[in-house]
Order: C-alpha cells, then sequence, then structure tokens
C-alpha cells in the first residue's frame, strides 16, 4: 500500500508539535521503553551504570531524537520514492552499531510501541488518531526493517 500524502501530513504535523520539547519527550521515550523492557536498560551506555533515568544525558536525546526524527524522514520518502533510503554509510554504521549492542528484533517492537505512545502524549488525545498511528507505524516500520536488513547483512 504507498504511503499517501495525508499520512505524510500526519506524521509531520506531530512532529512540528513535538520539536519544541526534544528534552522531555526523549526522557518520557526512554521511560517507556524501560517499562515495557526493563531488560534493556543493560543495552544503553547512558542507562547501565545508573539507578535512574539521567536527565540531561546528550546520548540519551540524540538516540531518542534520531528515532523520531528519521521516522520522520522515512515517512517523506516513502510518500515521495515509495520507499525508505537512509544513506549506505549511515545505514551501514546503524548496522553495526546495533550488531555490536546486541539488538534484536523483539527490541524494534518495543522501541515502536514505545515511540507510539510518545508521540500520542505529546500530540494530545484531541490531534491523535488511528490514522496518525498508522502513518508513524508505517514509516517506523519501513526504516526499522532497513536497519534490520543491514545487520543481517552484516552478522
Ligand atoms: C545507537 C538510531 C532502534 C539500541 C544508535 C545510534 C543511532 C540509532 C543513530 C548511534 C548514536 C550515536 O552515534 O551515539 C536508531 C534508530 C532506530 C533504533 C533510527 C529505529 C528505527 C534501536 C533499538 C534498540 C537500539 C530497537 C534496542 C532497544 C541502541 C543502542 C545504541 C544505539 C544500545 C548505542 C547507544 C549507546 O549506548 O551509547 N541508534 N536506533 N536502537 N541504539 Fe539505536
Amino acid at each position: 500500500m504507498a504511503f499517501s500524502e495525508q499520512q505524510e501530513v500526519l506524521v509531520k504535523e506531530a512532529w512540528e508539535i513535538m520539536k519544541p520539547n526534544l528534552p522531555q519527550l526523549s526522557l518520557r521515550f526512554f521511560t517507556t521503553i524501560l517499562e515495557i523492557a526493563p531488560a534493556a536498560k543493560n543495552m544503553f551506555s547512558f542507562l547501565k551504570d545508573s539507578e535512574e533515568i539521567p536527565k540531561n544525558n546528550p546520548k540519551l536525546k540524540v538516540h531518542a531524537v534520531k528515532v523520531f526524527k528519521m521516522t520522520c524522514e522515512s515517512a517523506v520518502q516513502l510518500r515521495e520514492m515509495g520507499k525508505v533510503v537512509v544513506a549506505e554509510t549511515t545505514l551501514r554504521y546503524l548496522g553495526s552499531v546495533h550488531l555490536k549492542k546486541g539488538v534484536l528484533d523483539p527490541h524494534f517492537e518495543v522501541v515502536k510501541e514505545a515511540l507510539l505512545r510518545t508521540v500520542r502524549e505529546a500530540v494530545g488525545d484531541n490531534k491523535w488518531s488511528e490514522e496518525m498511528r498508522g502513518a508513524w507505524s508505517v514509516a517506523y516500520d519501513h526504516l526499522a526493517e532497513a536497519i534490520k536488513a543491514e545487520m543481517k547483512a552484516e552478522a
């Protein structure tokens, strides 16, 4: 099924609402990841040795914002080109980082769920809809598939 202009609009609309609040949303995103999968804590260098989720850690923010932003970029690419195109070097890097950290397919589902909950909280119930959820899901799934394929190619 093609990614529609309306779906692209829904992803971008949420992203615009999220942008001014990235430090707080990054924290919510990681809190949600650990609520769903507490064991994921040990994977992240910035979580492993601390009792609480650090509030101002640049690495935490980088990961969260990359997931938000790359999903948004994927939505644009899906609409324009019908597929997600991550630059070759970026994809190779993403593949190797995640492979080295021991990330497995089910972890991508955890991150997806945390992403969807974070977007929902960010936009609020007035703007959140099944269509918005669907648009973010499809964009994320295509991005995750690209990273997973690279991880398999490298393994
Ligand atoms: C690192 C993006 C999914 C775990 C990174 C980095 C990027 C990234 C860009 C490198 C950050 C840096 O240079 O410091 C993404 C994207 C994802 C995704 C776009 C999904 C579409 C996941 C999943 C997991 C995960 C599902 C596992 C729960 C990690 C870990 C690191 C990492 C453990 C190393 C971070 C550290 O300890 O400093 N990811 N990631 N990622 N990612 Fe992901």
